[in-house]
């Protein structure tokens, strides 16, 4: 079998792992190339992988002739001007959500992976979930009868570094994109109007860099079927990542604060170890994205995250952002 050799650019919280992951447990991939301006942190993976090369601008490791495909996991503003570079040097390539910041440059992206015919599969790594993956078949093989809603809760521990903020979009396009995603997977029907509120009601500096900490969305499609997110930086217990989607039949539940399956009992007291964030929970989805992606390239296959997916992910984030700022609810003409 052909080994893919792969370019990361972008090494914070997620690119350091991914790259590790691409470096150390995909099969059939070899860490080619790493690129970040933090100089550490491109001789921290470097420690590990020597073979990969250093590059200190992402061009350079795009035209590299010892690259064939690049991940995109630098920070959200620079994603869009990267999908340009890698798709017109005709390499295939997998990018974190979200796609962008902003749709008319979403659709620009989605207009270019169809011209070129290239490969773009965008980082929703919850569909490689476990549990998720478990979920979607349920609901394929009909066992729960026909979806009526879902209902989504996504609450990071905490607040994002200020710095984060000014290039993550925020709430709604960070962390809100996600839920957005899954409502799409599993409801198989086009969004028709979308409701949102939220409030910065703990983290004073998010407000103050424009974003806000809590909010609630509410989706409904053009069959009816309903749907509501929840994205909190508030749930200082832990990371707590959960959907619940019912049908007429039955539901399936995903998810739980556990990190083990474990519980403690005291006398009159039960407790769990709580999650500590998005790299633990969602370890192995990681891992079987990239897996997936090296090997759907190699193959030849069409992605299975693709550039459309993350398109109208930003469509529904930024119609959110539209609906809490004007305070009322925004009716969605596409699909
Ligand atoms: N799928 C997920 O669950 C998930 C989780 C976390 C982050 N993300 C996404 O991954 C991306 C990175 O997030 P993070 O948390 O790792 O952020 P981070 O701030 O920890 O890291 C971003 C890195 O990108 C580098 N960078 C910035 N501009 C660059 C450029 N032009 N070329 C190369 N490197 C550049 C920075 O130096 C930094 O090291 C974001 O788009 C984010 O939305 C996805």
């Amino acid at each position: 079998m052909k080994i893919l050799n792969v370019g990361v650019i972008g090494l914070g919280r997620l690119g350091k792992k991914h790259a590790l992951t691409i470096g150390g447990s995909v099969a059939n991939a070899r860490l080619a190339a790493v690129c970040d301006p933090v100089a550490s942190l491109m001789d921290d993976v470097r420690g590990q992988f020597p073979g990969a090369s250093a590059f200190k601008s992402p061009q350079e490791l795009i035209d590299s002739s010892d690259v064939d495909a690049v991940v995109i996991a630098s920070a959200t503003n620079t994603h869009t001007e990267l999908l340009r570079e890698v798709i017109a040097a005709g390499k295939p390539v997998f990018c974190e959500k979200p796609l962008s910041l902003d749709i008319s440059e979403a659709k620009e992206i989605c207009r270019l992976t169809e011209e070129r015919n290239s490969f773009v599969q965008i980082g929703f790594m919850r569909r490689f979930d476990n549990g998720y993956a478990k979920a979607k078949q349920a609901v394929e093989n009909g066992e729960i009868g026909d979806v009526i809603s879902i209902h989504c809760i996504s609450r990071d521990p905490g607040a994002p570094p200020v710095e984060f903020v000014k290039t993550s979009g925020g709430l709604f396009f960070d962390l809100a994109v996600h839920d957005i995603d899954l409502i799409r997977w599993f409801l198989d029907d086009p969004v028709k109007t979308v409701r949102a509120s939220a409030a910065c009601l703990k983290y004073t500096e998010l407000a103050e860099a424009g974003d806000v900490d809590h909010g609630n969305i509410h989706f409904t499609t053009r069959k009816g079927l309903q749907a509501d997110a929840e994205a909190s930086r508030n749930a200082e217990y832990g990371y707590d990542v959960r959907t619940e989607i019912i049908g007429t039949r039955g539901a399936v539940f995903v998810g739980n604060n556990s990190c083990m399956n474990v519980s403690f009992m005291t006398k009159g007291k039960a407790s769990v170890q709580t999650v500590p964030g998005f790299l633990e929970r969602f370890e192995q989805a990681y891992e079987t994205e990239l897996g997936v992606f090296v090997n759907d390239v190699l193959k030849g296959k069409k992605p299975s995250v693709t550039a459309y997916d993350g398109m109208m992910a930003v469509l529904l984030a930024g119609e959110a952002k539209r609906s809490f700022y004007d305070k009322k609810e925004v009716e969605i003409k596409e699909d």
